[in-house]
Order: C-alpha cells, then sequence, then structure tokens
C-alpha cells in the first residue's frame, strides 16, 4: 500500500472554520491523507483564512512567507488557502504569493479533492464561486474516527444583515439554512462517536429556517427540540446570534428545554443608538436591553456573552459612554471587543469621520477593563457553588482533567472520576483569571 500523504491545516477566526477544517481534513481523509501537526511532515499544508479584520488577513500572508523554506526544501509539498480571505482575496493571492497551489473558498470545499488531483499534476487552482448545492452534502467522507465529548455542527452559514462594518455577507454569501435531516443525521453521527454536547454554528444561527422531514420550514427552536431527543447527547448550544431573530419559541426553549445550556452569545456592537444606526444593526440599545429581560426572565441564571466594536466612524465620547452604560446594564459573563478596521468593499470604509487610532485604543482598554471586571465577578461568584462539569481533555497538571460547566466556565479538577466524556458536578474551591478549580462531588 502507499504510503498516507499528510495534511496539516492551520485554522484562523471563527468556530465556523474549525468546523470547515475538519470537513476538509474528512473530505482530503478519503482521497488518501491523513492529518499531521507538524508543518515539515505534511505533503499539503491548508491555510484556513479569517478575513473580519485588517489583522486576521494580514496573518495569511506572513504566515506564507514563513512557509517558503518548507516548500523550497519539499518541492513537492502543495500549499492551499481556503476560508474567507481567499473567497475575498483570491486572485490577489495567486499573483502575490506564487508559492501557492490553490485557492478555495468557504461555498466549495466539496470541489477540494479535485482541486487536490488537479495541483497534484502540476496545475494552480482557484475556486471560489456560490454554487447552489449544499457543499457539506457533497463533501466526501474519510475514515469514521471517534471524537471528543464536544463537537460544532454548522447548521446555517451567510448572512443577509449587511452591517455597515462587516465582511461576512461578502466572504460567506447569502444567508443559507441546511435541512434539518441532515443536521439530525450529522448530530446523530457524532453521539455515535462519543460527542455529548454539540454547539450548533451559524454566522446567524437563530435565523435558521430549514427545511423539515415534514416539508415545513423548522425554526431553530424546533431543531433544537428534535436534537434534544438524542439519546446520549446531554448539551446543545449555539452561535452566533442577532438580536432582531430572537423569536419567541427560542426564548422560551431556554425555559423549557434542560438540554439547552444557559449561556448566551448575543453580540450588540454598541450602546449608541446614533451609532447603531449607522452600523445598519436595525435594533436600538433598548430594544437589545428588551430581548435580554425576556431571556433572563426564561432562564434566571443564563450567561450572557457578546461582541462590541469600539471606534466605529463618527462615535463619540457621548456614543462611547453609551456602551459602558449599557455592558454595565447588561452584565456580561464572557465578551469579545474589538477595535473598529475598516474593511474594503463594506460601505463603513467609505466613510470619513474615522476616530483617531489612539482614542480608538483608549476606548478599547476601558472597555475591556469594565468587561475583564464582570467577567471576574461572575466567574469568582461560582466559588462555593456545585455546577455541573462536561470533562472534556487532561489538564496540564498531572492527573489533572479539564471541562467546561454550563456556563462555559473551563474548569480543572484532578480525580481519576473525572474521563472525558463524563458529566459530574462538580464543587468549585477556587477562580483564576480564565478558569475554576474544583472537586467531584
Ligand atoms: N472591525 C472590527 N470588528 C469587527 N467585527 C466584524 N467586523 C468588524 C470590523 N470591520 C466584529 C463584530 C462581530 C465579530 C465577529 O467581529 O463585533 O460580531
Ligand atoms: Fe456581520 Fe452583521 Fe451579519 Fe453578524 S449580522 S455576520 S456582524 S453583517
Amino acid at each position: 500500500m502507499a504510503q498516507a500523504k499528510k495534511l496539516f491545516i492551520r485554522t484562523y477566526g471563527c468556530q465556523m472554520n474549525v468546523y470547515d477544517s475538519e470537513r476538509m481534513a474528512e473530505a482530503l481523509g478519503a482521497s488518501g491523507y491523513v492529518a499531521t501537526e507538524r508543518p515539515e511532515d505534511a505533503d499539503m499544508i491548508l491555510l484556513n483564512t479569517c478575513h473580519i479584520r485588517e489583522k486576521a488577513a494580514e496573518k495569511v500572508y506572513s504566515e506564507l512567507g514563513r512557509l517558503k523554506p518548507l516548500k523550497t526544501a519539499n518541492p513537492d509539498l502543495k500549499i492551499g488557502v481556503a476560508g474567507c480571505v481567499a473567497q475575498a482575496e483570491g486572485a490577489e493571492i495567486m499573483r502575490r504569493a506564487p508559492l501557492v497551489d490553490l485557492v478555495v473558498g468557504p461555498q466549495t470545499y466539496h470541489r477540494l479533492p479535485a482541486m487536490e488531483a488537479a495541483v497534484r499534476n502540476g496545475a494552480r487552482a482557484v475556486d471560489t464561486e456560490f454554487p447552489e448545492e449544499d457543499k457539506f452534502a457533497h463533501l466526501p467522507k474519510g475514515p469514521r474516527a471517534s471524537r471528543g465529548p464536544a463537537a460544532f455542527l454548522t447548521v446555517q452559514e451567510g448572512c443577509d444583515k449587511f452591517c455597515a462594518f462587516c465582511v461576512v455577507p461578502y466572504t460567506r454569501g447569502a444567508e443559507a439554512s441546511r435541512p434539518a435531516a441532515r443536521v439530525l443525521a450529522e448530530a446523530r453521527d457524532l453521539v455515535d462517536r462519543g460527542v455529548r454536547e454539540i454547539t450548533l454554528l451559524g454566522q446567524n444561527v437563530n435565523a435558521y429556517h430549514g427545511e423539515g422531514p415534514d416539508g415545513a420550514d423548522w425554526s431553530l427552536a424546533r431543531l433544537i427540540d428534535t436534537l434534544a431527543r438524542i439519546d446520549g447527547l446531554a448539551r446543545i448550544r449555539f452561535t452566533t446570534s442577532h438580536p432582531n431573530d430572537m423569536r419567541d419559541d427560542l426564548i422560551e426553549a431556554f425555559a423549557s428545554q434542560p438540554k439547552l445550556m444557559p449561556y448566551l452569545h448575543l453580540p450588540v456592537q454598541s450602546g449608541s443608538d446614533r451609532i447603531l444606526k449607522r452600523m445598519n444593526r436595525k435594533h436600538t440599545a433598548e430594544s437589545y436591553v428588551a430581548i435580554i429581560d425576556r431571556l433572563r426572565a426564561a432562564r434566571p441564571d443564563l450567561a450572557l456573552s457578546g461582541d462590541f466594536i469600539v471606534g466605529f466612524p463618527g462615535e463619540t465620547d457621548a456614543d462611547f459612554e453609551d456602551t459602558l452604560a449599557l455592558v454595565r446594564r447588561v452584565g456580561y459573563g464572557q465578551a469579545y471587543s474589538f477595535k473598529y478596521s475598516a474593511r474594503p468593499g463594506t460601505p463603513a470604509a467609505e466613510r470619513r469621520d474615522t476616530v483617531a487610532d489612539a482614542v480608538a485604543s483608549e476606548r478599547l482598554a476601558r472597555l475591556q477593563a469594565l468587561l475583564t471586571e464582570q467577567q471576574r465577578a461572575a466567574q469568582d461568584a461560582m466559588v462555593g457553588c456545585c455546577v455541573s462539569v462536561l470533562f472534556e481533555k487532561p489538564g496540564r497538571m498531572p492527573g489533572q482533567m479539564v471541562g467546561k460547566s454550563d456556563h462555559l466556565h473551563a474548569v480543572h479538577v484532578t480525580d481519576p472520576r473525572a474521563t472525558p466524556g463524563t458529566i459530574a458536578p462538580v464543587r468549585i474551591t477556587a477562580s483564576a483569571p480564565n478558569s475554576l478549580a474544583g472537586e467531584l462531588l
């Protein structure tokens, strides 16, 4: 038998890229590739890239620079660029980086095996189309490997919201939901392979409206309810959501569906209505808070996470103060905050009323200080409490296991009974900056 070819994938950006990288590895598994952790051993290196902010996008060119010596040492090495930078700048990558053999956008991963065969024959290949078919349904599957206890599952992709700062509608295309039957089949397969927690992914996951087996349009709440009937699946999460798609049945699911975890990532971006309008968010700070109030009425222990952008064009000190006020009002368990980054092709990039970088940096530091304080307080409040933990993998200390609480806190336990895949009650004894420690009850 011929020796297996080795594949190294480096993943940047969001969880959807993590999911996509797994699917690409499976697809190339069917072409005889096995994964390697060492780029210097690889026959094929794929960079699965992110275009959301300038810094993320720049990484692809610096990484390609670092790969040059590997290509010189091994002329048979094939290098591919996948993901959102590939989608946005495919032709540019080919021109700027002659060492790249293939460029594949997020909507054409099912064509990767054919592209791989072409580049093996010396061609250079680019595919950044937006075909109609469901790429996941057309992906070849490699050998069925067992899985860790927590997995991602993409159910919806793309976005029609067109927030003025965001490249997603251009890189991931129009919003599309996968049929419920495919999602359910994939979930059952994951559970058969050891998965106990599934995070449903989509850029606008709460706008999910996939075709159900009964021909009706299923909402995300209906999909979650049906997934919850799978024996062995213990926990369900979903991310990322838009406030305007937070429907009644989904809010209600936080009250009625015990497998739906009490954690929600609901980005707001800014606390100023003036800025929200310029961002084309189509909601106000008040309407966002009203949704949070309803969610908390449904599930009082709900932990909230969010995304924030500071320094959007036209943002004044008063606008920024409104963002801080909103953060204080909501109280986040965890959050991500970014300095605005002008992205080519987006409406906001045309604006002239930009905020000075030093001002944006100062605002970011203040916002992050507040968010960190809230995150610490939420974590510290767990000390002495009993939380349910799904153990995932060994920790750094001997005998230690790490898992996630239902609020998505990392929890360390040193106990031989804490094996990967078990869910057990843990009494929290200590809170460190980014994790908790506890004892199995
Ligand atoms: N600049 C800064 N942050 C951005 N995000 C999206 N586009 C930009 C941009 N141009 C942030 C938003 C979004 C998260 C995924 O990334 O907060 O919710
Ligand atoms: Fe981007 Fe807005 Fe769509 Fe989120 S909702 S992916 S921020 S355009």
